[in-house]
């Protein structure tokens, strides 16, 4: 379907000759020659959900994609489906920021079978479907475990056995995967003393990360427990407000750790509720842009290509904040 060789062509040099996107970006409207690109996305879970979608939408619109945007719901059944609707209208590149890293063998082998490359946007998938697709363009998630892992192991090192509550992100998610195993592969690599008092899926929402942590707290308690370690921004503003509903201190009471960087979660590090933030950065569409235009033209890319992003401690919220994009 695509309609104009790309030799060579970045995004923004794919504007030249082309049409812009126009409208919501649902349905990107490109124009005859434009390159067609079917977007799978995860869902709408999160601040940063949203300003990734809105990112590469932007950049879609700027570049002169055509961009088919389906919102998988965080089902990744719904995923599978747009593949195959991708599929048969014969997009020029599938772009898929799957929602969990299982079971993508079959629909990827259609697509590789229909000829259509497929890139993975933000999350990968497992290791034994690596030829299913050409390149992932995201964050590198262990990294980010290890980073919060650091501080933690800083903060507690001289403690024999601080005691931890974990909120994972979505079960199976290779960000929940990650930032898990990068997080006590630094611990355990430091030689540090922990104890895990649980650890539980918040599916990287609010309303769960809420539900899960009033779980942990009428479970446990909060007297014994020295950190909160989620892997969202949402999944750690929820669980402060329960925290604060039991009434304790987040942030004083307990250490809390979040990854993402949103203003919010800068905020509440303003506000002494969040000790450390380990940044996860959204706002990759042009790069994705530049990424798909390469892999529909035939170049030869990276297969795994990694966004920047920090850490920030609380000496550095209040003059990050009016940074933050999300
Ligand atoms: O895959 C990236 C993660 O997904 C972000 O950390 C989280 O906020 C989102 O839901």
């Amino acid at each position: 379907m695509l309609k104009k060789v790309l030799a060579g062509l970045g995004a923004g040099a794919l504007l030249f000759g082309l049409s812009a996107c126009g409208g919501d970006g649902d349905s990107g409207e490109g124009g005859d020659d434009a390159l067609v690109v079917g977007f799978a996305q995860v869902g709408a879970e999160s601040a940063w959900r949203t300003a990734n979608s809105d990112s590469v939408k932007a950049a879609a619109e700027a570049a002169g994609v055509e961009l088919q945007f389906v919102d998988g719901q965080q089902e990744q059944e719904k995923q599978i489906e747009a593949i195959r609707n991708f599929i048969t209208q014969k997009v020029d590149v599938i772009v898929l920021a799957p929602v969990v890293e299982t079971g993508w063998t079959e629909v990827l082998t259609e697509a590789e079978q229909a000829g259509i490359p497929v890139v993975l946007a933000d999350r990968g998938i497992e290791d034994a479907d690596e030829a299913l697709y050409t390149t992932r363009l995201g964050s590198d998630f262990v990294a980010e475990g290890h980073s919060a892992g650091a501080w933690a192991a800083e903060t507690f090192g001289a403690d024999t056995d601080f005691r931890i509550l974990e909120l994972q992100g979505t079960t199976g998610s290779a960000p929940a995967n990650d930032r898990k195993a990068g997080f006590f592969d630094e611990l355990d690599t430091q030689g540090v003393g922990y104890t895990i008092v649980d650890s539980q899926s918040g599916n990287f929402t609010a309303e769960e990360g809420k539900a899960v942590m009033e779980t942990f707290i009428s479970t446990y308690g909060l007297d014994d427990i020295d950190l909160l370690y989620a892997h969202n921004d949402e999944m750690g503003l929820g669980a402060i407000q329960a925290i604060e509903e039991a009434g304790k201190v987040p942030g004083t009471d307990i250490q809390v750790i979040i990854v993402d960087g949103s203003a919010a979660g800068f905020q509440a590090g303003v506000d002494g509720k969040v000790n450390y933030i380990v940044e996860c950065n959204p706002a990759f569409g042009d790069q994705l842009m530049d990424v798909v235009a390469q892999v529909a033209n035939g170049d030869e890319v990276e297969k795994f290509i990694a966004v920047e992003e920090g850490v920030f401690d609380s000496t550095q919220f209040e003059a990050e904040l009016p940074n933050r994009q999300f």
